[in-house]
């Protein structure tokens, strides 16, 4: 079988099919260049005294806008206190108190204190390493690194019976496979500001939705409140959640809080809350910090990438603040995949960022992806460890279409960063429709193709939910809990 992705979901994907051969192709070479390898939040567990998966479960629907797969968010809550321990099992080292105890950290959306992680702020490089060791050492895994995705096989029946990659050095060759796993993350890297790296770009998904899979909820995008504003280009490095829950808060130019009387949370609202908050004051001229000098000076031991980067910047978090500004963090549509990863086309199968199981709803609660990337991926390797179909002939090639030249995409990520940011509006969501099918060149290229794959459901979908936020919608109301609240609780 072939696994496509070299991030989390993909590694445990190839560690669980374990003996069946895999082809692993990534694009980046071990763990460096992924977004989990990035990813500065933890691993969400109830393994703490008194929690309960029911409650980590709770607050997932909750920050999803109950827009989420009940079954699935129960299966992933029950499944991370056993993520936590297959991890450590493999030497990723968990932060511990001197008793021994897991330290618990809190991020958006949590009722309490559920977060493990791995060296602090560095938790996902951490667990990477650990997994790429482990998969560079499985015998059953020939793992390529810089290869690309450029096209999928299909056969007379239409399932899938092979790929073709691109190398490093541009050499294409064809692969049979009748399993064919996607794990290759989000879109990203198609905004004006993201927190994602630059393989976050989308072409899985396009490939995928070119072969004729189904899409799903393919309209919800997170955009997190705390990427640092300081650096030039659009990839920006993110400044994590759990420093808000050691402590710091959100404020104005001024050093006025941001989120006082926004919503009950305060700054540890669901991150969609939070991100509005921010965009609508920035939108009106303002400008966001990250206080953070309230921190203890003990906590900053779990913020060493956060240190480093202000450092690289000038900036001391325990006495200056941190320039902050929402940016596209991950999307919570993607191939719609069943309850065991499974696409609407037969022997393609999807996992992590670039997959919708429904788990996250209409937006992630805070350190559920990589938990996602690895109850999933251990889930679907071992259905597929069995499977041993021989593929059938290739019959005809599907690829995602021509590549956007430069000027394209810089108008499609314009066009997409002004109409699927964090308040949307149907007019601004056709406006950019509009846009994109009248220029030639940008509605032929693959990019074009899955912004307006992207932006058709969210002009569709006429009223609020999650990170779906009309402002023209026709109640003003936002859909929590199942409930219809006034924007709950937000500040209109
Ligand atoms: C963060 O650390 O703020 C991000 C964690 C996540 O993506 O859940």
């Amino acid at each position: 079988m072939v696994v496509v992705g070299g991030g989390i979901a993909g590694l445990c994907v190839a560690l669980a099919a374990a003996p069946r051969p895999v082809v692993l192709f990534s694009r980046s070479r071990g763990a460096e260049g992924t977004a989990s390898a990035m990813a500065q939040g933890g691993i969400a567990a109830a393994v703490g005294p008194g929690d309960d998966a029911v409650f980590h479960a709770a607050d997932t629907l909750v920050a999803g806008a109950c827009h989420n797969h009940v079954g699935a968010v129960l299966d992933l809550a029950l499944a991370a206190p056993d993520a936590v321990q297959w991890l450590a099992s493999l030497g990723a080292h968990f932060d511990c108190a001197d008793d021994g105890r897991l330290c618990l950290g809190r991020e958006g959306g949590h009722d309490r204190a559920r977060i493990v992680h791995a060296g602090g702020d560095a938790t996902g490089h951490a667990v990477m390493q650990v997994l790429a060791a482990a998969v560079a050492n499985a015998p059953h895994v020939h793992w390529l690194a810089g290869h690309t995705l450029q096209a999928i096989g299909l056969s007379a029946d239409g399932r899938v019976a092979g790929v073709r990659v691109r190398g490093d050095v541009g050499q294409v060759a064809p692969l049979a496979a009748a399993d064919l796993v996607l794990a290759t993350g989000g879109i990203g890297a198609l905004f004006g500001a993201t927190t994602n790296p630059e393989g976050a770009d989308g072409s899985g998904l396009a490939l995928a939705l070119a072969a004729g899979a189904e899409g799903r909820d393919l309209e919800f995008i997170q955009w997190h409140p705390t990427a640092f504003a300081s650096s030039s280009g659009r990839h920006l490095p993110l400044i994590t959640e759990a420093l808000r829950g050691a402590g710091a808060s959100l404020v104005d130019e001024q050093g006025v809080p941001l989120m006082q009387g926004t919503h009950p949370l305060g700054d540890l609202a669901p991150r969609d809350v939070v991100a509005r908050r921010l965009w609508r004051h920035r939108r009106a001229g303002g400008q966001s910090w990250l206080d953070a000098r309230t921190v203890e000076e003990t906590a900053w031991r779990q913020f060493p990438s956060v240190l480093s980067l202000c450092a690289q910047h000038g900036i001391d978090p325990r006495s200056d603040r941190i320039p902050v500004t929402p940016a596209v963090h991950f999307h919570m549509g993607g191939i719609a995949v069943g309850q065991q990863g499974e696409s609407s086309l037969a022997g393609l199968h999807a996992v992590g960022e670039v997959a919708c199981s429904g788990v996250h709803g209409a937006n992630r609660l805070a350190s559920n992806s990589l938990l996602e990337g690895v109850v999933c991926g251990r889930a679907l390797g071992a259905r597929l460890r069995s499977r041993g179909e021989r593929p059938a002939p290739v019959r005809h090639w599907v690829d995602a279409g021509p590549e956007a030249d430069s000027e394209s995409r810089e108008h499609i990520t314009m066009h997409l960063t002004a109409a699927l940011g964090p308040l949307r509006s149907g007019e601004s969501l056709a406006a950019a429709m509009a846009a994109i099918t009248g220029g030639p060149a940008m509605a032929g290229s693959w990019q074009g193709r899955l912004a307006l794959a992207l932006l058709a459901p969210a002009l569709a979908r006429k009223r609020s939910r999650g990170a779906h936020y009309r402002v023209d919608s026709t109640s003003g109301h936002n859909i929590r809990q199942g409930i219809e609240t006034p924007a709950y609780g937000e500040i209109a």
